[in-house]
């Protein structure tokens, strides 16, 4: 057996047959076409234009040309072999402004690619949130008010209408920590506020969204469907078991995981994270009944995994620190964990136990090397990704129930603030004349998926 193979037996040994495997991607990151067929901007569309907002000025009007390449698309998705492929719906594509009837041809390009991945036998699995508020949301006051919520809930409710007959999965939001604390608190994501106080606020309407869309849904829907959210975690671990330490990560854990988790699973808030929350002057908006809405029962839980931190208390105890663990880094800088995530996967299934997991993102950036014939030898994108599925397999082994596993992703695209710098795909773009090619990554990917169904 060659190295590679080897990996891969190795990697997938603990997995099941019926593991899910598929490839990721999101709406702004790849589509382009921003202004046709009536779509109108979103938040990314205005940030991309705030100076200095992103890398080099880029932006994602063009990006991988998604929307016009659909079909050929598709058929590199089908030459992987994967069993899924998760995609995000534009919200200003479906429903321009973010009020009003839908635009029936936005709706239709979503409902061609459910048509043309079901057609080779691709289970679509349907992000219904990746980001791209419609602007006329954030101008009327964003997540941080308590009506966007409501827009989302009905926004959920004209795509299930449009493609609720052929599609079953469905998660509302990808990683509301981002949306929230990127957005709204640090600034570094649309639509670039920098106000604490709003970013809780949008915490909370966050989930609300989540919980009035998964009822949308399930009242809509003839036939069960499989509802779930998407959150990006990591283990956070204090670097001694100095107080001040154990603090930091106590609070990294705090707002990184269990204010989403806890009110999602358990239907409530973590205390000692309202008490933080209190003495820093900020508040979660919870109205009666919100907190029913928000722990609509879920199917599945995505998990996005990067990596994980080591913390220490800083000069303000709010502010834990991420110290280095001297380890590996990818292009994005961040350290190479996957101990980690078997840590992570394991730790969700104890805390919140009778809840499947799907890995919905797990991917690296590296800086690619492209040889004269275009071939891309990612020899590190390929370790991280065989060494994390085998992180999963050590959870698995150690009792998660975790179901499936999305690469992130199909292809180099739109990496937000660092625009198209950052190379995640398995298969490269060359932006310049938009040609589509396998990595290695890529045909490892391909290869082990087909090694898994011998077995
Ligand atoms: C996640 C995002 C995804 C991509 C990866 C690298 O936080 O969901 O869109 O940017 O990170």
């Amino acid at each position: 057996m060659t190295i590679v193979g080897q990996r891969a037996t190795e990697a997938t040994a603990e997995l099941p047959a019926n593991f899910l495997w598929g490839v990721a991607t999101s709406a702004y990151q790849i589509e382009g076409a921003v202004a046709e067929d009536g779509r109108t901007p979103s938040i990314w569309d205005t940030f991309c234009r705030v100076p200095g907002a992103v890398i080099r000025e880029e932006n994602g009007d063009v990006a991988c040309d998604h929307y016009h390449r659909m079909p050929q698309d598709v058929e590199l998705i089908a030459g992987l072999g994967v069993d899924s492929y998760r995609f995000s719906i534009s919200w200003p594509r479906v429903q321009p402004g973010g009020r009003g009837p839908v635009n029936a041809k936005g709706l239709d390009f979503y409902s061609r690619l459910v048509d043309e991945l079901l057609g080779k036998g691709i289970k679509p699995w349907v992000t219904l949130y990746h980001w791209d508020l419609p602007q006329e949301l954030e101008d009327a006051g964003g997540w941080p008010e308590r009506d966007t919520a409501y827009r989302f809930a009905e926004y959920a409710g004209l795509v299930y209408e449009g493609l609720g007959d052929r599609v079953r999965t469905w998660t509302t939001l990808n990683e509301p920590w981002c949306s929230a604390m990127l957005g709204y608190d640090q600034g570094k994501h649309a639509p670039g506020i920098q106000n604490f106080g709003a970013s809780m606020r949008a915490v909370h309407h966050l989930l609300l969204g989540h919980g009035l869309a998964g009822q949308a849904l399930r009242a809509a829907a003839k036939e069960p469907i499989e509802l779930g959210i998407t959150l990006n975690m990591g283990s956070a671990k204090p670097a001694s078991d100095r107080p001040e330490d154990v603090d930091a990560a106590r609070r990294a854990d705090g707002l990184g995981t269990r204010i989403y988790l806890d009110p999602l699973v358990k239907g409530h808030y973590p205390e000692d994270v309202v008490a933080d929350l209190e003495a820093r002057g900020a508040v979660l908006p919870i109205e009666p009944g919100d907190l029913e809405v928000i722990s609509t029962p879920l199917d599945v839980l995505g998990v996005n995994y990067y990596s994980s931190h080591v913390f220490e208390g800083g000069e303000e105890p709010h502010e834990p620190v991420a110290v280095s663990q001297n380890l590996p880094v990818t292009a994005m800088d961040w350290e190479i964990v996957p101990q980690g995530f078997t840590d992570l996967l394991v730790r969700i299934s104890q805390d919140y136990p009778g809840l499947p997991m799907v890995i919905t993102e797990n991917g690296a950036a590296f800086d690619d090397e492209v040889d004269e014939n275009g071939v891309v030898d990612d020899s590190d994108r390929l370790s991280y990704i065989s060494d994390h599925i085998a992180a999963v397999g050590s959870a698995v082994a150690q009792g998660a129930d975790v179901r499936g596993y999305f690469a992130w992703s199909l292809m180099d695209n739109f990496e937000w603030a660092y625009g198209y710098d950052k190379r995640f795909g398995i298969v490269r773009v060359d932006y310049d004349t938009q040609e589509r090619t396998l990595k290695r990554s890529a045909e490892w990917y391909r290869d082990t998926i087909r090694s898994t169904r011998e077995k």
